[in-house]
């Protein structure tokens, strides 16, 4: 156990990653920004993110004084928009009622909107140093093949045993770089598929190597076919502007700026129900988009609209310049769209 994480941390402090923009960092707000974004989303797709709302929101109370759809605008691509939401509650929490101070245990920070237990860790550890364990999907999957622990890592009593090891495995020095050496082991060398074992600080440990395996842990989700929803999206333009619809606050995509939709309704009558006169229509090619609970199949109609009422604007309802409307805080495969009907921007 002990050698374990003494390898895990030198290996860190020679091999692990360089130069993101997080590390070294000790201001709980930044940790915990960092910590948010990268739950479930690359390094680099964050880094660029990350700097950007730091520009714009340098301390949680900038962010506690920020509208929700300023942030939903900073957010806008990253994707898993609760995040922002959260992020947003919290801040205000952490205001209201600590004076925008950060609690500094695992414990109480796990209290906080969008922070589980492993967040929680992680920041406590970045942050204040403590010791704390973190089980986020990539440690799962080194601890997993590690001590070979078989089972879905989704199933309470897997994840049961996880925790414990995770719990045991923390050293009580060298928390940060034992922490960051965890993370950065399972991104860059205990990958899912086709790891580098060669380049492993831990393989003489690992029992999935030594036993052949490294393919079957950690096991996976038992299969379960997502159901299928689909829709039909109304681009309807205008004079060099197309419609936005505002979604609800919670929810899929909450908050965010989208085309309006239909399940099944006929284009002209989705037309008329958002005050416009179609003049014509074009099919696009449907997309895709996964959720983690259902896929989502979109059938885009693009429509030239002839005349519009002001029942257009009712609703949660914009017209915005085609032009510009791909930067305001519209989710991933809406932004897709308006790029390919707005090229050269
Ligand atoms: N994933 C989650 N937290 C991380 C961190 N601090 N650095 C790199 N990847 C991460």
């Amino acid at each position: 156990m002990r050698d374990f994480a003494r390898s895990i941390v030198r290996w860190q402090r020679q091999r692990g990653r360089r130069g993101m923009p997080w590390q070294g960092v000790r201001d709980p707000y930044r940790v915990w920004l960092s910590e948010i974004m990268l739950q479930q989303t690359r390094v680099d797709a964050v880094t660029g993110y990350y700097l950007r709302f730091l520009a714009r929101f340098p301390d949680v109370g900038a962010l506690a004084q920020a509208s929700q759809h300023e942030v939903l605008q900073l957010w806008s691509g990253l994707g898993y928009y609760a995040r922002a939401r959260n992020l947003h509650a919290a801040a205000r929490e952490l205001v209201a009622a600590r004076a925008g101070r950060f609690p500094r245990s695992a414990e109480a920070l796990a209290a906080l909107p969008g922070v589980g237990r492993s967040t929680a860790a992680a920041i406590a550890v970045f942050a204040f140093g403590r010791r704390a364990a973190i089980l986020d999907g990539n440690v799962k999957r080194v601890l997993a093949r590690c001590f070979g622990v078989a089972g879905f890592p989704g199933e309470t009593a897997v994840a049961r045993q996880l925790w414990m090891l995770a719990e045991r495995l923390v050293p009580a020095r060298g928390v940060r770089a034992y922490t960051q050496g965890l993370m950065d082991l399972g991104a860059t060398v205990c990958r899912r598929v086709r790891p580098l074992c060669g380049a492993c600080p831990v393989a003489a440990h690992c029992v999935a190597l030594r036993e052949g395996r490294i393919a079957q842990l950690p096991a996976p989700r038992p299969r379960l076919a997502l159901p299928l929803r689909k829709a039909h999206w109304l681009i309807a333009l205008h004079a060099g502007r197309v419609l936005l619809e505002r979604r609800p606050p919670s929810g899929l995509w909450g908050g965010l700026w989208a085309f309006p939709e239909a399940h099944g309704r006929d284009a002209r009558a989705l037309g008329r129900a958002v005050g416009c006169e179609i003049a014509s229509l074009r099919r696009l090619p449907p997309l895709e988009h996964g959720f983690t609970h259902f896929r989502l199949r979109v059938q885009p109609l693009v429509c030239q609209v002839r005349r519009c009422t002001p029942r257009a604007e009712q609703g949660g309802r914009l017209w915005l310049d085609l032009a510009d409307a791909a930067g305001s805080a519209v989710p991933a495969p809406v932004r897709t769209l308006l790029l390919r009907l707005a090229p050269g921007r």
